[in-house]
C-alpha cells in the first residue's frame, strides 16, 4: 500500500503554460539522477509534447496504442529518454477521442498503471479541469498544483482544486441523492445561495446526519493537495502561494502543502528547443536556477518517502 502511496505523483494545475510538463520533467530527472527508477506518463491526452521535451521526435510507441489495445500492457509503450533511470510513457495525439478515453479504457490505464515496475511514475496532466484530467489527479495518491505568481494562474489553480475535491465529492456520494443536491448548491452557488463554502455545505449536511459529516470531513482530509509556484523572480513572487492556501482554506477547508518554488529560469527557458541537450549536459554545474530547485524538490519527495537522499541544496532568491 504505501508502495502506491509513494510511488504515483500527478501534476496539475488548470492554467495552460504554467510549467507542468516541465516540472514534472524536471522533478523526474532530478528523482532518477538520485538514483531511482522513474516512469514520465504524458497523460495530457489533447496535447500531449512531453517526448519532445525529452528529444523524441516522432514516438515508436504512445499511450495510443495501449489504449486502442494494439499492445496488451502499458510496459510495452515505454520508451528510453536520454537521462538514466528515466523512462518515459509518451501521449497519445488527440484522435480517436483520445483526449475523453471511455470508463472502460481509464479502468484498464489505471489498473495497468499500477503494475508499472518503477519507484516513482510522474503523470503531467494537461491543462483544463476536464473529467478524465481531474479523474487522473485524484488517483494519484500525491497531487502537485502547479501555478505561476499571474493572477490567472492563481485563479486556475484555486479552480482546479475547487473541481478535484467537488468531483472527489461527486464519486464519494454517488447515489446519494439529498448530499448531491446540496454538494451541487455548493459547488456553483447562485446569486443569494447561503452554502456557499464547505463550511456551509458541513453545517447542511446536519440535515442529512451526523454520518453525512463525518464522511465530508474524510473527503476533505483524505485529499492531501502540494504547490509549487513556479517562474518565480522575487521574494514578492514567492508568497502568492498563500493566497491559494487561505482562499483553499477558507472555502474549500483544505490545507494545501507548500512544496517550494521554481525560479524563472533563463537557462532552462532558452533551452526548451533543445531539452535533450540540455538535460544531457552537467546540469549540477551548469548555471540553472531552476535545476537547484527541482534537486531540493526531489530530495524532499525522497525525505517524505522515507527513503534516503543526498543533502537538500539550499537556493536563495
Ligand atoms: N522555471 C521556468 N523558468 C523559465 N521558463 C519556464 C520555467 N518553467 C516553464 N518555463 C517556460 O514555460 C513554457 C511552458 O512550460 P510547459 O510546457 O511545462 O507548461 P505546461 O503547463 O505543461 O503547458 P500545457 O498546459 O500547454 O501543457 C516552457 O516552454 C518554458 O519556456
Ligand atoms: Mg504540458
Amino acid at each position: 500500500m504505501d508502495e502506491i502511496k509513494n510511488k504515483f505523483w500527478a501534476v496539475g494545475g488548470g492554467k495552460g503554460g504554467v510549467g507542468k510538463s516541465i516540472v514534472a520533467l524536471m522533478t523526474g530527472v532530478s528523482l532518477a539522477r538520485l538514483g531511482n527508477k522513474v516512469i514520465l506518463l504524458d497523460a495530457d491526452l489533447g496535447g500531449s509534447n512531453l517526448h519532445t521535451l525529452v528529444g523524441i521526435q516522432y514516438p515508436q510507441y504512445t499511450l495510443a496504442d495501449f489504449i486502442s489495445k494494439k499492445v496488451g500492457s502499458l510496459e510495452e509503450v515505454i520508451m528510453s529518454t536520454p537521462v538514466d533511470n528515466l523512462k518515459i510513457i509518451c501521449g497519445a495525439d488527440d484522435i480517436l477521442g483520445m483526449a475523453n478515453p471511455k470508463y472502460a479504457q481509464k479502468n484498464r490505464l489505471l489498473n495497468n498503471m499500477k503494475k508499472l515496475n518503477a519507484d516513482f511514475i510522474i503523470l503531467d496532466l494537461g491543462a483544463g479541469t476536464s473529467f478524465t484530467t481531474v479523474d487522473f489527479f485524484l488517483y494519484a495518491p500525491n497531487k502537485i498544483v502547479v501555478l505561476t505568481p499571474q493572477i490567472t494562474s492563481i485563479q486556475n489553480a484555486y479552480g482546479f482544486i475547487k473541481a478535484s475535491l467537488f468531483r472527489h465529492l461527486n464519486d464519494v456520494f454517488g447515489k446519494d441523492e439529498q448530499a448531491i443536491e446540496l454538494i451541487k448548491r455548493a459547488c456553483a452557488p447562485a446569486e443569494g445561495e447561503t452554502i456557499d463554502s464547505i463550511g456551509k455545505l458541513f453545517d447542511a449536511f446536519l440535515t442529512l446526519g451526523g454520518e453525512h459529516q463525518d464522511k465530508l470531513l474524510n473527503c476533505i482530509n483524505e485529499l492531501k493537495i502540494k504547490m509549487i509556484i513556479n517562474m518565480v523572480r522575487n521574494v514578492r513572487e514567492r508568497n502568492v502561494g498563500r493566497i491559494v492556501q487561505s482562499v483553499a482554506k477558507n472555502y474549500l477547508g483544505l490545507e494545501i502543502e507548500d512544496m517550494g518554488i521554481v525560479q524563472f529560469d533563463n537557462v532552462l527557458n532558452a533551452s526548451i528547443n533543445n531539452m535533450a541537450g540540455f538535460l544531457s549536459s552537467n546540469l549540477r554545474k551548469s548555471e540553472s536556477y531552476a535545476y537547484t530547485n527541482f534537486y531540493d524538490i526531489a530530495c524532499n519527495i525522497m525525505k517524505g518517502c522515507n527513503w534516503q537522499s543526498a543533502a537538500p541544496v539550499k537556493t536563495e532568491l
